[in-house]
């Protein structure tokens, strides 16, 4: 049985575990949008009101129980305290205040870049393969896109790479020069890695929630093995690096892919998870 609330038809709250009802905060049960979202919504942009992105990964965690879970980006540990088991947090500027131990009972801390991290080659030396990885650090399409690539490299089998940010809800929000400091929330133009990683990696399977406030992109069916992201890196950066949401056409990236209900995708992964491996498909 795996924790999940859910709202009923009536929009009530329905206590049936952890993963939580929209609110501004991860926990809360609060069903309204704070007023500021509404606010910050341009035309075109879809409304986002998911559980909080926080309960969708505790709740990957609960039913993945990743023997190994790697964040990119942790800054106050908040994402970092739903890991159940063993970690890799990597940070150049780590601002932990929410960090508590948990039941973790191994876990390592990088001050660095992820590119520093992976160059380093830790993980090799150390035989960890992580099978859940939270792609969340430096929010600049061709940063995510490196930190998928490293991830896929060295993930285990059965890997889950969970980004996040690829729903922004106006055009300042995703903005490469915006500065994160002018505008509420910053999702930077992170959405560009997954329009690459569907034109480039239709193997992967890729499921993108409505996860409160901009969304998560959940992909399955990693392959270590396959090059086609590192063969179209630079033509990537050339192409994209200087063209923003409204030049690709708003309408032309939503249209791309259907934003999935947490709650469902949640379900459906819970009920493969207890399915024994020979029966999933
Ligand atoms: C949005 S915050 C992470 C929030 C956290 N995952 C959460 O959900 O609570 C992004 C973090 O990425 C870190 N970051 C920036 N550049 C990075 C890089 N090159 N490699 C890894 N992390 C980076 C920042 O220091 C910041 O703490």
């Amino acid at each position: 049985m795996f924790n999940l609330l859910k709202k009923s038809s009536k929009k009530k709250v329905q206590p049936i575990g952890s993963v939580t009802a929209l609110g501004h905060r991860a926990g809360q049960t609060d069903s309204r949008l704070p007023p500021f979202i509404l606010e910050e919504m341009e035309p075109g942009h879809p409304l986002v009101d998911g559980p909080h992105y926080h309960d969708v990964l505790g709740t990957l965690h609960q039913i993945l129980r990743p023997e190994w879970y790697l964040e990119i980006g942790t800054r106050t540990g908040t994402s970092l305290e739903r890991c159940l088991g063993n970690f890799v947090a990597i940070d150049p500027e780590f601002r932990l205040k929410k960090y508590t131990l948990g039941k973790m009972e191994k876990g390592h801390f990088f001050q660095q870049t992820s590119d520093a991290f992976f160059d380093s080659g830790f993980l090799t030396k150390n035989e960890i393969k992580p099978t859940l990885g939270f792609l969340d650090g430096m929010h600049l399409s061709e940063f995510l896109l490196r930190d998928f690539i490293n991830f896929e490299k060295h993930a285990g089998p059965d890997a889950v790479a969970v980004l996040h940010d690829c729903l922004p809800l106006n055009a300042a929000m995703e903005d490469r020069d915006t500065d994160p400091a002018d505008v509420r929330m910053w999702t930077g133009d992170v959405w560009k890695t997954l329009v690459v990683l569907q034109d480039l990696r239709p193997d992967l399977n890729i499921s993108v929630l409505d996860a409160y406030p901009t969304g998560l992109v959940v992909v399955q069916n990693l392959d270590a093995e396959n090059t086609a992201l590192q063969a179209g890196y630079d033509a990537f950066v050339e192409k994209y690096e200087k063209l923003s949401l409204s030049e690709f056409g708003v309408e032309t990236y939503f249209n791309r892919f259907e934003v999935l209900s947490s709650y469902k995708f949640i379900e459906g992964l819970a009920s493969k998870a207890s399915q024994p491996k020979t029966e999933r498909i």
